[in-house]
């Protein structure tokens, strides 16, 4: 791995996105570590969370690599948003095990929408975002104009987008887009205590609801018929049976 760092402790495993000089920009190689290194913390037996986070105290992802596409084709574009959003934003998005943005600095275009695809986002407060794009030129590719609607409303979306404009943490806390707003020295620590608290759980059964809250963003799916689907198969799980037995026998569950 060339663009981030790994590390597995405590049963979570951080994934640091390590371009500093580039304020971490997402370049191809990266998008392509990233995907790798979710695959790898979905199969590990010892990460139960995961934490995605950027290197130093500037930027989380200041976007994709504009430097790369500069001189792209309407084909080129197509397949870079297409490839993209395949093997890295719905690869976060839909991963059975919990995924975090520690959101430590800017998170602008591709950086907020990697951020997005993540389950839930925790921001340092000098933290600032946006989805820039228009500026550039070009829309966002990665999820941006779906996933910011599905967060913070279509009207803020739509300010956000078409302004290209950066909002700070406070701001985005008040729009829902982060949950926590907290110092950069408490980040990652914060982070780790939400995470700990969700490793007391069923990991099994987080999967599943990670399953059925998706399902029902997907167009043509109905959200309700998976929830039944997935509630009806968490009944046929250890898990289930450990959790039950553990509440009857008044101890705590051991999953
Ligand atoms: N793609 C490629 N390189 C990027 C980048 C991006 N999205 N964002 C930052 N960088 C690079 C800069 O080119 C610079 O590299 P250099 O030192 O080799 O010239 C380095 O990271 C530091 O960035 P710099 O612009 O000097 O920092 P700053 O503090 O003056 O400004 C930002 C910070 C975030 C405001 C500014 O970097 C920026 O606007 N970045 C682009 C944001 C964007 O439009 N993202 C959406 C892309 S679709």
């Amino acid at each position: 791995m060339n663009n981030i760092l790994v590390a597995t402790e405590n049963k979570i495993t951080t994934i640091t996105i390590n371009r500093p000089n580039k304020l971490n920009a997402l370049n191809k190689e990266t998008i392509a570590e990233l995907s790798q290194a979710i695959d790898t913390a979905e199969d590990n037996e010892n990460t139960r969370v995961i934490i995605l986070t950027g290197s130093g105290e500037k930027a989380f992802v200041a976007g994709a690599d504009i430097a790369e596409f500069a001189d792209f084709s309407p084909e080129q574009g197509k397949e870079l948003a297409a490839h993209g959003q395949d093997i890295l934003f719905n690869k976060v998005e839909n991963c059975s095990k919990p995924v975090i943005a520690a959101v430590n600095g800017f998170a602008l275009g591709g950086g907020l929408e990697l951020a997005m695809s993540a389950h839930f986002r925790i921001a340092s407060d000098n933290a600032r975002v946006g989805l820039p794009e228009v500026s550039l030129g070009v829309i966002p590719g990665y999820g941006g104009t779906q996933r910011l609607p599905q967060l913070v409303g279509k009207g803020r979306a739509m300010e956000m987008i078409m302004t290209a404009g950066m909002i700070d943490a406070a701001t985005a806390h008040s729009y829902g887009l982060v949950n926590h707003v907290v110092t950069q020295d408490e980040l990652i620590s914060t982070c780790e205590k939400i995470a700990g608290k969700i490793m007391r759980n069923s990991p099994v059964a987080i999967g599943a609801a990670i399953d059925a809250v998706n399902a029902g963003y997907i167009d043509g799916v109905d959200g309700y018929q998976a929830e039944i689907d997935c509630f009806g198969a968490s009944f046929g799980t250890d898990d289930f049976k450990e959790g039950t037995t553990a509440f009857l026998e008044k101890r705590k569950a051991e999953f």
